[in-house]
């Protein structure tokens, strides 16, 4: 589980239609990874465990039965990665740090020092190679011993996390000036606390996602703004450099015009919901989100909102924490208002809280990769969320942190679904800059090499990379 084949697979920037994409000369070209699905040396050199350490031993958790031990091999083989970085010509790598790895126990009491001597080497490489490095702190991979505290449920996380990133600010904040605080709150709060639509990640928990959801959505909130204040506070005027946070969106359409107030709501209630309190002038949750939630408390006879408030201190500090908005684009969903007795049979809590049947629409969305696959063909869907950012958030600087596609099964090495995708969304993000006047800084596929898909294992590839 560890050799790359040593030929990239294509990957060209002319759109199928033919037109050439003129990019701004300061556009930057990225490519990422997460510490999970490419280091390996998952349980060695003084690494604690984390989530996905204890996940992957859950029967059935994984749908190939593999574990992230080995992955891509990668805390040996990093020069590797680089090598193909710099063969593609890819401006900065996105990768992420093991909070485990750094802190076994995940608190700051214990450090290791091969771990800390890890992330010294291969962000020294990366920079040798002329490569900028952006470094996610969280990419899911929450430190076993701190979940077994209650993890992301309990508001000691906040703490933790702050005096984890601090200690990544003061190891490597000289060399690393793009800093992502969280990965994708929403799919780990959906998969990971709530796992009814589908896909369940680490740690796991099912059955308490009415209010685990929105207590966890809250604590990554103030996680995030803390990083952020810290280092605000002690380390950008010497470091200077840039911190933001990535989210998944999705666009969400109608299906007619009288679901245009429901999408907006999803819209609300899916990315608002991490996007609102950081980029939005009101600097709470989307007024939708907080009405909904406590309605549909109030019904189920709660003396308190499922939705934890944010005190106007934490909505002070979560205004205007972030520098720049990251982007992780894969797809969009259609809604449309439920037929009576619908929505209790809708399996997901957090789209029965939203109160919309969602669904892909199999002509206007193509599905694409592997049969039954989540990756959706709606590139336009892209365009319409920059816009959308651009209105709503003062055109706040947006960086395309994640997009891509898996292998299409009977593809060779040309890759001919994977450039379609890649260069359609490319197409919209050109088009965004250039004729809407958003605010993209540059593009980040997932991923440079395949690597452990989480729940689908090695089964989902996505990398410009094979790796056998
Ligand atoms: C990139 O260049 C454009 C002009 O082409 C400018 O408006 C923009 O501010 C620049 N962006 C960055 C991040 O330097
Ligand atoms: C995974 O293990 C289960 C038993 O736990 C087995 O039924 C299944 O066939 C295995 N799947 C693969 C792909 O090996
Ligand atoms: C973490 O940071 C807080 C202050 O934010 C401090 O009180 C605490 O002692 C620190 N250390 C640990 C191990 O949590």
């Amino acid at each position: 589980m560890s050799r790359r084949a040593a030929v990239a697979r294509k990957v060209s920037i002319t759109h199928p239609s033919g037109d050439e994409l003129h990019f701004p000369a300061n556009f930057t070209w990225a490519a990422a990874t997460a510490a999970v699905q490419v280091e390996g040396a998952a349980l060695t050199y003084g690494k604690g465990p984390s989530i996905w350490d204890e996940f992957v031993k859950r029967p059935g958790a994984i749908v190939d039965n593999t574990s992230a031990n080995t992955a891509c091999d990668s805390y040996h083989k990093f020069k590797e990665d680089i090598a193909i970085l710099k063969y593609v010509g890819v401006q900065q790598y996105r990768f992420s740090i093991s909070w485990s790895r750094l802190l076994p126990t995940g608190t700051v009491e214990e450090i290791n020092e091969e771990g800390v001597q890890y992330y010294h080497d291969l962000i020294d490489a990366v920079l040798e190679a002329g490569i900028v490095p952006m470094v996610t702190l969280y990419h899911w991979d929450l430190p076993l011993a701190l979940n077994d505290r209650g993890g992301w449920l309990n508001e000691k996380i906040v703490e933790w996390f702050g005096n984890y990133s601090s200690l990544c600010f003061q190891l490597y904040g000289e060399k690393v000036k793009h800093w992502i605080t969280l990965n994708e709150p929403y799919s780990q709060i959906q998969n990971g606390y709530c796992g009814d639509d589908g896909t369940v990640h680490a740690p796991g928990i099912q059955g308490e996602c009415s209010w685990a959801a929105y207590l966890v959505g809250y604590h990554m909130l103030l996680a995030h703004s803390k990083a952020s204040m810290i280092y605000r506070e002690a380390f950008k005027d010497v470091q200077n450099g840039r911190i933001g946070i990535s989210l998944n969106v999705n666009w969400i359409l109608p299906e007619s015009e009288d679901d245009e107030d429901l999408a907006d709501q999803a819209f609300q209630m899916m990315f608002g919901w991490f996007a609102e309190p950081i980029f939005g002038r009101e600097g709470d949750y989307p007024v939708a989100m907080t009405e909904r939630i406590e309605f549909l408390s109030r019904k189920e006879g709660r003396v308190t909102s499922r939705l934890p408030a944010l005190s106007e201190k934490q909505v002070e500090e979560l205004t205007g924490s972030a520098d720049f908005l990251g982007i992780n684009y894969y797809n969009s969903l259609m809604v449309r208002k439920p037929r009576k007795g619908e929505l209790t049979k809708v399996r997901s809590q957090l789209k029965r809280d939203i109160g919309g049947i969602f669904y892909y629409d199999p002509t206007g969305l193509s599905g694409i990769g592997k049969p039954g696959s989540w990756i959706k063909y709606y590139p336009e869907g892209l365009r319409e969320v920059l816009r959308n950012v651009r209105d709503r958030f003062g055109n706040v600087p947006v960086m395309i942190t994640e997009n891509g596609c898996m292998d299409t099964p009977g593809e060779d090495a040309e890759d001919e679904t994977r450039v379609f995708y890649i260069t359609g969304h490319l197409a919209e993000i050109c088009r965004a800059i250039q004729e809407d006047g958003c605010n993209v800084l540059g593009y980040t596929v997932w991923s440079i090499m395949d690597n452990f898909e989480w729940a689908d294992g090695y089964t989902s590839r996505f990398g410009l990379y094979y790796v056998s």
